[in-house]
This record gives structure tokens, sequence and C-alpha cells, in this order.
């Protein structure tokens, strides 16, 4: 079990062009152990893909789309959780990660284009994984691996349908 609850907030995301992206950020929150998604914006094709990979691959991963960004800060922050915004322009992350780590419960924003600048006052932590701009996808990986200490590499998927076994050469699977 991961050690932290964590979730994914994702703004700015433009059906017509982020469809594969977002999904890909929420494939990557799920396989380092986050519990899910919210999508403040309607995408049910995201939302499927999502559900098809739970289906095969296993875990409780949620997606939810059509979310209302400030509701869900506010909603977090009211049940006690932690606002971790991920921004080039924020506090590098070996001189945060310390702090942050601590905290049981972390919402973890990701922008797609420009993200309004409400969320930065809005985070508790503004979060940069390192002051170069590269993406989301990224960004999050490495912000999930240093929070859990690289220790959410192998976690336990329940009720999968499929799963891997690791070869040193060739694709090996078991169905279940
Ligand atoms: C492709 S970037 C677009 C950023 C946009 N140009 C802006 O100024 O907000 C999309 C997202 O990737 C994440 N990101 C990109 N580079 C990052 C970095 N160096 N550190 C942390 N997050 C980063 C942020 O969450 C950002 O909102």
């Amino acid at each position: 079990m991961p050690e932290h609850e964590t979730a994914i907030l994702r703004i700015g995301h433009r059906p017509e062009r982020d469809q594969r992206v977002t999904t890909h950020v929420g494939l990557t929150a799920r396989a380092l152990g986050a519990r899910g998604m919210y999508l403040a914006a309607s995408d049910k094709g995201v939302v499927q893909s999502i559900a098809d990979v739970v289906e095969r691959w296993g875990g409780e991963f949620f997606c939810e789309d059509n979310v209302k960004w400030r509701s869900c800060i506010k909603e977090w922050k009211a049940n006690g959780g932690t606002v971790v915004h991920l921004t080039m322009y924020g506090l590098n992350l070996p001189d945060v990660i310390e702090e942050i780590r601590p905290q049981q419960k972390i919402l973890v924003i990701v922008g797609a284009e420009k993200v309004p600048g409400e969320i930065y006052g809005l985070a508790d932590y503004n979060v940069a994984v390192t002051g170069q701009p590269h993406s989301e996808i990224s960004s999050l990986a490495l912000f999930l691996d240093h929070l859990a200490r690289g220790e959410n590499l192998a976690l336990d998927f329940p009720g999968a349908q499929i799963k891997i076994i690791p070869s040193k050469a060739g694709k090996q699977t078991v169905g279940l």
C-alpha cells in the first residue's frame, strides 16, 4: 500500500488535443500509486480509456471528469489535505520534498496550457521539477517518485486480469 493518499487534479485539458497526454497523466499517477484523477473538463474518452486499463490491470484508480477545480481544491483542503501545484516557476523539488512528505493527503495539480494565476495562491506548495519547461507527465512521475522515495515502483494491483512477469528478454505475462 502506498504511504500517501494522493490524487491528481488535471486542469486546462482541451479535449481536441490533450486526450493522449491527459490519459498518460492518469496512467502514470495510477502506476505510481495515486488513488485517482480529477479532470477539470468534460472528456468521457479519457475516463473510458483509464477505466479500461483499471479493469484489465487491476487496482481501484478513479477518474472523474467535469470537476470544478476551485471546489475540488477547497474540498481537498477542508478535508485536511495538502495541495501541491507542479510548475517550473515554483520551489525546486529537492528543496521542499522533505517538508511535503509528512503530509498524508496530497492533491497534485498539473496544467496543460497556461495555468490560471489563482492556482499559485491556492496551492500550499508550488513545486518545480527543475526550472526548465518539460511536461505534466514527466513532472508528475518525478514528483510521485520522490515523494515515495522510489518505493512505489512495484506496487500490487488487486483484481488484475493480467500481470507481467519481469523478464530479462521477451514478454512474459500471466492471465489471472
Ligand atoms: C506543457 S506545460 C505548460 C506550462 C505553461 N506554459 C505555463 O506557463 O503554465 C504543462 C504542465 O506541465 C507541468 N510542468 C512542465 N514543466 C514543469 C517543471 N519544470 N516543473 C514542474 N511542472 C512542470 C506543469 O504542471 C504545467 O502546467
